[in-house]
């Protein structure tokens, strides 16, 4: 049997932006193989290493390393802006001969992006979900109707052609009843068939990539985006992606079965944010929540929006850690709350008159006020810490906290956005 400790999974614990890119980047330098499982160019993992500033979208954040970095068969791949990200980033003399893309993901055609913008727009007041109109949706819509292309199929020509011929007319009935043009097919084949020929020399069956290193036992890092509450299953549904970001999407999403999946790292930020819409119980309209959001830099990466910001919610917290296992938790931007005389942690949440610690359904949870406990800040810088030792003691008893209502041990603490800024437990 292998030693499943080796397959490690780096899941969003929150509503996603919890610093995942940041945490891969760390844990990936002596690991194999690297895989985005689920979501498409809607994730925006920030890293900052000795090469720079980078903003990753679909690209594994593993591509700094010398690991096989693979785009997986649960994600859904815009070619063009694929393309443009590793122009970037051989721009900063970084090599992306070990990407592969998986042939059987399925692909955000230019109508899918078209799409996300004009449903946005239809929708009313708070039916608005506030995508990242990247095509995430409607690309999972067709891939779940049976209509989608796939990666594949952009080096099949025929077979390319017909599965445009397939999904053409349905889409264009789509377009012409929100008051758009028809598509042609000529046009559309020829931007897919030069896709293909950019993408030709990544594209790859990755099953026996991913299985091989498994079975050998070497480190295999399964890249997690967005998080639990934006689930399309658990989370905040209607406010959620379309795909499944907890640790559960890793079987379908890499191709990975349950049993070879050792660790489960939850990515937790030290405190909440959203960005798109839905309930989010712990939001503040305060002084403390702008300083959250201005010390944090808490501004979306994809699309530039102010991130919602509140205190921790342990109930969410709760609700994420069983559903996706976790072996043990990564807390990331600990230094953000360096300058607060107090912080508040959410214990529960009372819904018309009574309290609760389960996760209510999203109109019950629109109702729902948190119920804070209130702990004292540390008051001193943390960003140079490197040992759980030199930790301020008040923040270790904040971290103690967050470690029990979890349910799970701290396994890093990051202390600034740099590669270098972590304590390893
Ligand atoms: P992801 O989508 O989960 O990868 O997270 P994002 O990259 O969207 O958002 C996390 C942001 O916080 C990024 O700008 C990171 O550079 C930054 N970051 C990550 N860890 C830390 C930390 O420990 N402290 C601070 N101050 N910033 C961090
Ligand atoms: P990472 O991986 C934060 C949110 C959108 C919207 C909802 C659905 O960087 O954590 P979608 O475009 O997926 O159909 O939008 O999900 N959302 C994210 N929020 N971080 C992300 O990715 C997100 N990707 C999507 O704001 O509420
Ligand atoms: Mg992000």
């Amino acid at each position: 049997m292998p030693d499943n400790s080796n397959v490690v999974a780096v899941v969003g614990a929150q509503w996603g932006d919890e610093g995942k890119g940041r945490v891969v980047d760390y844990l990936a330098s002596d690991a194999k193989v690297v895989v985005r499982y689920q979501g498409g160019d809607n994730a925006g993992h920030m890293v900052v290493n000795e090469h720079g500033t980078f903003h990753n979208h679909i690209m594994p954040s593993g591509i700094f390393s010398d690991a096989i970095c693979i785009v997986g068969t649960g994600t859904v791949i815009n070619p063009e802006t694929l393309l443009e990200e590793m122009e970037k980033i051989t721009a900063a003399d970084i090599s992306v001969d070990n990407l592969r893309i998986s042939e059987r993901a399925h692909l955000i055609m230019p109508y899918h992006r078209l799409l996300d913008g004009l449903e946005e727009a239809q929708r009313k007041g708070d039916a608005k979900i506030g995508t990242t109109k990247r095509g995430v949706g409607p690309a999972y819509t067709d891939k779940a109707a049976r209509h989608n292309l796939r990666v594949g199929d952009l080096v099949r020509p025929d077979f390319l052609r017909e599965r445009l011929e397939n999904a053409l007319p349905r889409t264009n009935r789509t377009l012409q009843v929100m008051g758009r043009e028809a598509l042609e097919l000529e046009p559309l084949l020829e931007r897919c068939l030069g896709w293909g020929e950019q993408l030709k020399p990544y594209i790859a069956d990755t099953l026996p990539i991913i299985r091989d290193a498994v079975l050998a036992g070497d480190k295999v890092l399964l890249e997690g985006q967005l998080g639990v509450m934006r689930d399309l299953d658990w989370g905040i549904y209607p406010y959620v992606t379309s795909s499944n970001p907890l640790s559960g999407g890793i079987s379908h999403g890499a191709g990975i079965p349950p049993r070879y999946i050792g660790s489960v790292i939850g990515v937790v930020k030290a405190y909440s944010t959203a960005v798109g819409a839905g309930p989010f119980p712990c939001e503040l309209h305060d002084a403390d929540g702008q300083q959250l959001r201005d010390v944090g830099k808490e501004y979306g990466t994809t699309t530039g929006r102010p991130r919602r910001c509140g205190w921790f919610d342990g109930v969410a917290i709760q609700y994420a850690s069983w559903l996706d296992g976790f072996t043990g938790i990564a807390v990331t931007k600990l230094d953000v709350l360096d300058d607060f005389e107090q912080v508040k942690i959410c214990t529960g949440y009372e819904v018309d008159g009574e309290v609760t610690n389960s996760m209510p359904l999203t109109p019950d949870l629109d109702r729902a006020r948190p119920i804070y406990e209130t702990w004292p800040g540390w008051m001193e810088p943390t960003t140079h810490v490197r040992s759980w030792k030199d930790l301020p003691k008040k923040a270790r008893a904040y971290l103690h906290r967050i470690t029990e209502i979890t349910g799970a041990p701290i396994a890093y603490v990051s202390v600034g956005p740099e590669r270098s800024q972590m304590v390893e437990m």
